[in-house]
């Protein structure tokens, strides 16, 4: 899924929850997603689950006892908390979050966090009573004091039969956390990154709009990227079907001129726009307060006018632009005309008539044009992955350091020779 996974060691906690069975599936995705995943259960945990669930999946050893002879930790007992790049405690009891806030270290896992320098996360999972219980109330706040990241719980259906505040939050949301943790030293950390995403709606009447087939998971897809390489990530989308990003600022919109307020509001200090938002081009003269109602007439006339090209209307001293083009015929030709008439640093060409590319599917197949007249061929691919691909473009084509205003080669220290 991504490559900030790729090669990482990965501490996972597991305390004695139910919830233990979501973390199999997080050790799974984990593995899958090139991490080494170390799992350490706790004794709780053991009741629920076995290690060889976990260590048929992450083909590594599983910690268990500390003082086994056979557990590495009990020759290095520091030896995880020293390997690991992020250590996610998923689920995590009120009884582990109560140690961990108390800095007690008598079992694997509470010794490894304690001896870790590595980012901690901690998914809380519980009876809704138990989580707002005062005590677990300030031993989550003592953690997040610390440093340490509390994700979730969710509300919903618990073990108890209640309806609450404790359930362990999905594998998806906690894969963003963690690459979002990991991520925050990234080639684009310390950059604003406007990503654009979704099929603008123009308004005809109250329930009619004129909009395309966009999904909007092109743009989302460029936001995560960014937010995976610890960029300031904001995404100004069109009304989709998709959940908000973890990490990423959503700024939602419905129309073009919407879009062209929010995107305004946002580049000031921005670093680069990606505008992957499929923007209609023509909104409906009038906008009907009431229902249009059904005539006795056949035939019904919309009239447009022309939106305003949004890309084309932002200023490029200081933003890196960058546009797609999506077309359906004579896609080079098309996308460098485009590139030079928008003012843009670089495109992205799709072809929208491809089954397996463009509109609404996970991969995209695109080419990239920069104004210098290079051209870059990017093969069918995840749109995660292509979103990479166009900031491994931009990242090199930066007016400014990062989170300042000193240009390129201008003397940072402003003392001059
Ligand atoms: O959302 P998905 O389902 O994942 O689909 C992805 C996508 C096909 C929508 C995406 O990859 C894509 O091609 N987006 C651009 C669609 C588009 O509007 O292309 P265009 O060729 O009409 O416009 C060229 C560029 O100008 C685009 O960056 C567009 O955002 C921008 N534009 C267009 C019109 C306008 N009024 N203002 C603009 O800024």
């Amino acid at each position: 899924m991504t490559d900030i996974l790729k090669d990482k060691f990965i501490g996972l906690g597991v305390t004695g929850s139910i919830a233990c069975y979501k973390a199999i599936d997080l050790a799974s995705k984990l593995t899958q997603s090139g991490a080494s995943v170390d799992v350490i259960l706790t004794r709780g945990a053991r009741e629920f689950i076995t290690a060889l669930a976990f260590s048929s999946i992450t083909h590594r050893p599983v910690s268990e006892d500390m003082f086994d002879p056979k557990s590495e930790l009990s020759i290095d007992h520091v030896a995880v908390a020293e390997r690991v790049d992020l250590i996610v405690v998923a689920p995590a009891t009120a009884h582990t979050i109560a140690k961990l806030a108390h800095g007690l270290a008598d079992d694997a896992l509470t010794a490894t966090i304690l001896a870790t320098g590595a980012p901690v996360l901690v998914a809380p999972a519980m009876d809704a009573h138990m989580y707002g219980n005062l005590a677990t109330q300030e031993n989550v706040r003592t953690l997040q004091r610390r440093g340490v990241t509390i994700v979730g719980p969710a509300t919903g259906r618990l073990a108890s039969g209640l309806v609450g505040k404790g359930r362990m939050v999905e594998t998806a949301e906690l894969m963003g956390w963690i690459t979002l943790a990991l991520g925050k030293t990234g080639d684009m950390a310390g950059r604003k990154v406007v990503v654009s995403a979704g099929g603008t709606q123009e308004a005809i009447d109250p329930v009619r709009v004129v909009t395309n087939n966009s999904s909007g998971k092109m743009g989302y897809a460029i936001a995560e990227a960014a937010r995976d390489r610890g960029g300031d990530a904001v995404l100004v989308t069109a009304p989709t079907a998709l959940p908000d990003p973890i990490g990423v600022r959503v700024v939602k919109v419905q129309s073009a001129l919407d879009m062209q307020k929010a995107i305004t509001a946002e580049i000031d200090d921005a670093d680069v726009v990606v505008m992957a938002a499929a923007v209609s081009d023509w909104r409906p003269v009038e906008t009907a307060d009431q229902k249009i109602k059904k005539s006795a007439s056949n035939e019904w006339t919309l009239e447009f006018t022309k939106n305003p090209d949004i890309i084309a209307g932002l200023p490029s001293d200081k933003l890196v632009k960058v546009g797609f083009a999506a077309e359906t015929e004579d896609l080079i030709a098309n996308a460098q005309t485009k590139l030079v008439s928008k003012g843009l640093d670089l495109i992205a060409a799709n072809d929208v008539t491809a089954t397996d590319s463009g509109f609404a599917t996970d991969t995209n197949r695109v080419m990239l044009f920069d104004r210098e007249g290079g051209i870059e061929v990017v093969p069918l691919m995840s749109k995660y992955d292509v979103g990479h691909r166009i900031l491994d473009r931009v990242k090199h084509m930066f007016r400014q350091g990062p989170n300042d205003a000193t240009s390129v080669g201008e003397d940072a220290t402003g003392e001059g020779d």
